[in-house]
């Protein structure tokens, strides 16, 4: 009898054993992966399209290699609007010399003088950061030269990024 009663006891201490480690390693395997936030990268073909020329479509402007979506400021950046040419492609070396010339509506801040990069940081926190939604970066923000990832690349912290759900 005390012999049924030591193996009934030893099988129910396996049984519990056995759970317990499926319990853990139920929860190894689902174990959450901490939350990312998403980045989406914008070859300049893809930023072309949110051009402003097609109603209805969101309006995207790149600044830094940051892509903001400029839509809610369609009087500035809509078609016919005075800042159209800004939109759809990076603006950074326009923004910073306040200059519409085609020469100058690209991401390339070579030779910019020590103001205007200040005014460009100016415009960039003040104006962007402070009014648009980020929706991604451009491949000059995120790698680099030769492909590689940019390992100072950080995505902005501001509580509106999101990621438009478009497709
Ligand atoms: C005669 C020349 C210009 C005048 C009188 C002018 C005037 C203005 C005004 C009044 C605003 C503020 C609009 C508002 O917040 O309601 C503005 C914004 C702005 N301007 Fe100009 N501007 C001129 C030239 C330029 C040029 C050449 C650029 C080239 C990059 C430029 C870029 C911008 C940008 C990026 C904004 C911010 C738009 C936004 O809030 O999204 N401006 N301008």
């Amino acid at each position: 009898m005390a012999d049924r009663f030591r193996r009934a006891l030893a099988i129910l201490a396996l049984v519990l054993l056995s759970s317990q480690e499926a319990r853990a390693e139920q929860e190894l395997r689902f174990k959450p992966v901490p939350r990312q936030k998403p980045v989406r990268l914008f070859t300049e073909t893809e930023l072309a399209r949110y051009n402003g020329q097609e109603e209805g479509q969101p309006i995207y402007i790149a600044v830094k290699g940051v892509v903001f979506d400029v839509t809610s400021g369609k009087e500035f950046y809509g078609k016919g609007a005075s800042y159209n040419a800004l939109v759809g492609k990076d603006s950074t070396r326009g923004i910073a010399k306040m200059s519409l010339d085609p020469a100058d509506l690209t991401h390339d801040t070579t030779g910019l003088t020590t103001e205007e990069l200040q005014s460009l940081d100016e415009t960039f926190n003040n104006v962007y950061k402070a009014k648009y939604p980020i929706v991604g970066y451009t491949a000059q923000r995120i790698l680099n030269e030769d492909g590689s990832p940019n390992s100072d690349f950080r995505p902005e912290d501001q509580p509106h990024f999101n990621i438009k759900e478009e497709f």
